[in-house]
């Protein structure tokens, strides 16, 4: 194996790659080595630009820490996440989507029970969420594990505030026998993702802006069912169209309602506005 040249390198690399035990790694791989060289000839990299791509992803790596993950972000934002999830999430018509995890999520969250303020002292326009978590027959899925977190009405999330003593607006709940669940809490808003490092600098050479439109996030589990990742999202938001990490499906856009000041849904008079949201989840059966 010698003189190789822009043609033969790739059936060269292949051949090097082919006695790998893996098969599946293999194959990735294999596919791997034919996009990528297919890429620089296709766009006849020149080395300046070679070395640019690694300098990018040397950055992307050096940013990286136990509390920011740089390549998820950079996966997030090309799009790949997505995909990876379209692609993997399938269900049938009537299931809830599913979307992207996002960086924010954390394991530890308190538990809370059904109806607390899981905002824990944030301050904001008070939030009543509820709704049911249900099969595609509609039958309700009693004591599905639900874990939401949310950003803050200037759009930070808890684990980006500096002397953080403990989580806020974020929670484990469990729906009740009939499968509902509700909790109070407050509106989050619109918030740019990490924009700081590298993922911002592609952004922003791009032309592109980092902004993703207000939401709430769910992860909810049950014995028997597909774990469903999601957001619902706020009708008639920002960005609800140009979401830098194109997480935004229709089917998980609500209506987060205002209310005047009155009595709340949990019987207290508010002096203020306050909003609901309903909405229900339908999980998909796990794969047997
Ligand atoms: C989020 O929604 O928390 C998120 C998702 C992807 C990238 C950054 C943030
Ligand atoms: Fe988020």
């Amino acid at each position: 194996m010698r003189n190789l040249d822009e043609q033969s390198i790739t059936q060269a690399v292949l051949n090097q790659n082919a006695s790998a035990e893996d098969c599946r790694l293999r194959e990735i791989m294999t596919s791997l080595v034919q996009h990528l060289h297919a890429f620089a000839r296709e766009t006849k990299l020149t080395e300046a630009e070679w070395e640019k791509g690694i300098e990018f992803l040397t950055a992307v790596g050096q940013i990286c820490s136990p509390t920011r993950q740089e390549f998820i972000l950079l996966s997030d934002t090309l799009g790949l996440s997505t995909l990876i999830i379209a692609q993997n999430h399938k269900k049938p018509a009537g299931c809830t989507e599913a979307t992207v995890f996002g960086p924010f999520y954390v394991s530890n969250a308190p538990h809370f029970e059904l109806g607390a303020d899981i905002s824990r002292g944030l301050k904001g326009t008070p939030w009543f969420v509820s709704g049911r978590v249900l099969d595609i027959d509609g039958n309700p899925i009693p004591n599905a594990i639900l874990e939401v977190w949310q950003a803050d009405d200037s759009g930070f999330y808890d684990v980006q505030k500096e002397g953080l003593k403990e989580y806020q607006g974020r929670a484990v709940l469990h729906a009740d026998s009939d499968g509902s669940y509700h909790f109070k809490t407050i509106v989050p808003e619109c918030y740019p993702i990490p924009h700081d490092g590298p993922v911002g600098k592609m952004l922003q050479a791009l032309n592109r802006h980092p902004w993703r439109p207000a939401h709430l996030h769910f992860m909810i589990t049950a014995p028997g069912y597909e774990r469903l990742v999601t957001h619902v999202f706020r009708e008639g938001g920002e960005y609800l169209d140009s979401d830098a990490v194109f997480g935004v499906r229709s089917s998980l856009i609500a209506e987060w309602v205002r209310h005047e000041p009155g009595i709340d849904p949990d019987g207290n008079l508010s002096d203020m506005p306050y909003y609901t949201l309903e909405f229900d989840f339908v999980l998909s059966r796990e794969a047997r």
